[in-house]
């Protein structure tokens, strides 16, 4: 629930749909402006009741109760290896976890772990930040449901990484691990998270790149198309970033994935 954050932090929130100011009624959440609740029956507010992850293998994995007590533990190394040409273990988690530490470390404020999943590098940033700083976002039940046993003191939310339950410039970090691949828009997430991020706010995000090597290449798509997941082209990232108002400080390709850490400019916000 919203009461696991410090109470400075609870005024974050805003309505998804039309950005209002919401209201606490019981577990519920309420925007004045248009009028909708979004309940916290189930235990964490859901912020996107009528939204469903898009279609595709990739996605009903993320979903089924039977895959994801499996997905930490087999299958997001395997995901790795093939996507990300990983198969020297350039990158493992805890050069992942150095990385969140080291681009989150001057971070201000609170912190969304967006498309937490089941909640192993959210841990890693309760424990660098202090667990009322950290929120979760995912739009799986299944994961959520992962997450909330995990981590009991974790303030978790349900919804959609392409409209954010948080009101302009209220987030002082948002990290975004292994997830970008796998999500409808992500230039228009780019966007959300610009949106979000207040001034000198970080970003730090770690997804794949597309092989320049023709034949990993075609490997590579076959997973894309079976997955419904996709490697991007560096540069591609780098123009959507400068949309949304994201200036880049840092950037590594350890094999076929690319991590970065970005910060929001002072300048005005994406439209
Ligand atoms: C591959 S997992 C990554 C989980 C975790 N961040 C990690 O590094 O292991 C991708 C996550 O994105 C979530 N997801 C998919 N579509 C989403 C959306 N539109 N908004 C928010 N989360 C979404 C999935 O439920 C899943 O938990
Ligand atoms: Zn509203």
């Amino acid at each position: 629930m919203l009461e696991l954050l410090e109470e400075r932090f609870r005024g974050a929130f805003a309505c998804p749909t039309c950005r209002g100011g919401l209201t606490g009624a019981g577990q519920d959440s309420h925007c004045a402006r248009c009028g909708r609740t979004y309940s916290g029956s189930a235990g964490y507010v859901d912020f996107a009741p009528e939204i469903r992850m898009k279609p595709g293998l990739g996605p009903f994995y993320m979903q089924d109760p039977l895959h994801v007590t499996r997905y930490e533990p087999a299958t997001r190394d395997a995901f790795l290896d093939i996507m990300g040409e990983n198969w020297a273990r350039e990158l493992t988690p805890s050069v992942e976890d150095d990385y969140l530490r080291a681009g989150l470390e001057s971070a201000e404020g609170l912190v969304l772990d967006l498309a937490c999943g089941s909640g192993r590098w959210t841990r890693t940033l309760m424990r660098q930040l202090g667990g009322g700083r950290v929120v979760g976002l995912d739009l799986s039940v299944a994961m959520i449901d992962l997450v909330r046993a995990a981590l009991p003191e974790l303030c978790v939310v349900r919804g959609t990484a392409l409209r954010l339950p948080f009101a302009d410039g209220s987030l002082g970090a948002v990290n975004c691990s292994n997830a970008l691949q796998l999500l409808p828009d992500p230039r228009e997430v780019l966007r959300e998270v610009g949106r979000c991020l207040g001034p000198g706010g970080v970003f730090t995000a770690f997804t794949f790149r597309r092989s320049d090597r023709p034949a990993y290449r075609y490997f590579q798509r076959r997973h894309e198309d079976t997955f419904s997941v996709r490697a991007f082209p560096v540069a591609d990232l780098v123009t959507w970033l400068a949309a949304a108002g994201l200036e880049l400080v840092d950037l590594r390709t350890p094999a076929g994935m690319v991590l970065f850490t970005a910060r929001r400019g002072a300048g005005s916000r994406p439209d």
